[in-house]
């Protein structure tokens, strides 16, 4: 069976976009049809300034809510990356497999190293080693796929070159992973600044909407979501971003094609009320289900410990066999 891996990293609230662009697709595709591993990463959370107890609080939050989205522990295995030291015992090989070109080569290093020494801050070290890390959790486990996002695939394709290099070098030992672009899922963008991504980080609270957001933040934030001066509604992503988002999001929330869906609008008005009444019913189940689970501590941290003695089984021994071909002595 396929072997499936992806991570989400606990820097800030899960959004819209988190559960749309990825989220439900694990749920509904690739828990069932894949052998698949889903990893709160908190250790790629601490490569930026961080405040522990909120790093705390947000993994905890981004397991129950990936439980509440409906991951089930029956059918993959769920788990926080720093409960299995073999990521951690795995990046540091591949460390000595990758280059410091490599590595200053990414964009996302570049970009958000930049911003960083813009602020007058000073860049971690472990933000520019941060994608050995992550192929690391992707070779650890055998990984044959990647769902992941445009913005992550540089670090894929970066995780197969060292996987091969690894091999040619020292004998086989990796799988060389693809990464996989979550085919039908939406890819939401900021409703405030409709070209740029959804993403968790950029902490601009308007354009975002959060999976735990109360339903009236919802349709209050997709009300003011930024559209144009035109006046029909049509879909056309180059020319008008913010209305093909809430179309795309209104598709995404209740099936159908976001073309066909303009021409059931006269007014931007319609189609806001429309879609944040839709993207309120999309996220009431995960809502009440997080609700549920956060009445019940122990439960997710047996999940969780369960998950991550699962995952330790699985890597140990292909982390082994890593250390003894780069010519390190068997305990
Ligand atoms: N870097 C990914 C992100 O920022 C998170 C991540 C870490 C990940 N390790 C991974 C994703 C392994 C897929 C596989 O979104």
């Amino acid at each position: 069976m396929t072997r499936v891996f992806s991570g989400v990293k606990p820097t800030g609230h899960l959004t819209l976009g988190n559960y749309l662009g990825a989220i439900r697709r694990w749920v509904d595709v690739d828990q069932r049809q894949s052998d698949a591993l889903f990893c709160v990463v908190d250790l790629h959370a601490l490569t930026v300034d961080h405040d522990p107890a909120r790093v705390r609080r947000l993994t905890r939050q981004a397991a129950t809510l990936l439980l509440a989205a409906g991951l089930d522990p029956e059918l993959c295995t769920v788990f926080v990356q720093s409960h299995v030291d073999e990521h951690a015992r795995l990046s540091y090989v591949m460390e000595c497999v990758a280059t410091d070109g490599e590595m200053r080569r990414m964009v996302q290093y570049k970009e958000k190293a930049a911003r960083e020494r813009e602020r007058g801050g000073s860049v971690r070290l472990s933000l520019l080693t941060y994608p050995v890390l992550m192929a690391a959790d992707i070779l650890a486990y055998g990984t044959d796929e990647v769902p992941v996002g445009d913005d992550q695939t540089q670090h894929v394709e970066l995780t197969r070159d060292l996987a091969v290099r690894f091999n040619q070098r020292y004998g086989h030992t990796f799988v060389v992973p693809r990464a996989t672009r979550p085919g039908v899922a939406a890819r939401v963008m900021n409703l405030q600044e409709p070209t740029s991504k959804m993403g968790k980080s950029d902490d601009s609270g308007p354009g975002i909407v959060y999976l735990l957001d109360e339903p009236d933040a919802v349709r209050k934030k997709v009300m003011r979501a930024v559209t144009d001066s035109a006046a029909e509604v049509v879909y056309d992503p180059q020319e008008r971003p913010g209305v093909a988002n809430l179309l795309e999001i209104l598709a995404a929330c209740g099936g159908g094609d976001p073309e066909d869906l303009s021409r059931g609008y006269q007014s931007y008005g319609a189609l806001k009320k429309d879609t944040a009444e839709a993207v309120v019913e999309l996220l009431r189940p995960v809502q009440e289900r997080h609700k549920a689970l956060c009445a019940e501590p122990a439960y997710v941290e047996r999940v969780l410990r369960d998950g991550a003695e699962k995952a330790r089984g699985m890597a140990k021994p292909m982390v082994d066999s890593a250390y003894r071909a780069i010519g390190l002595l068997p305990a």
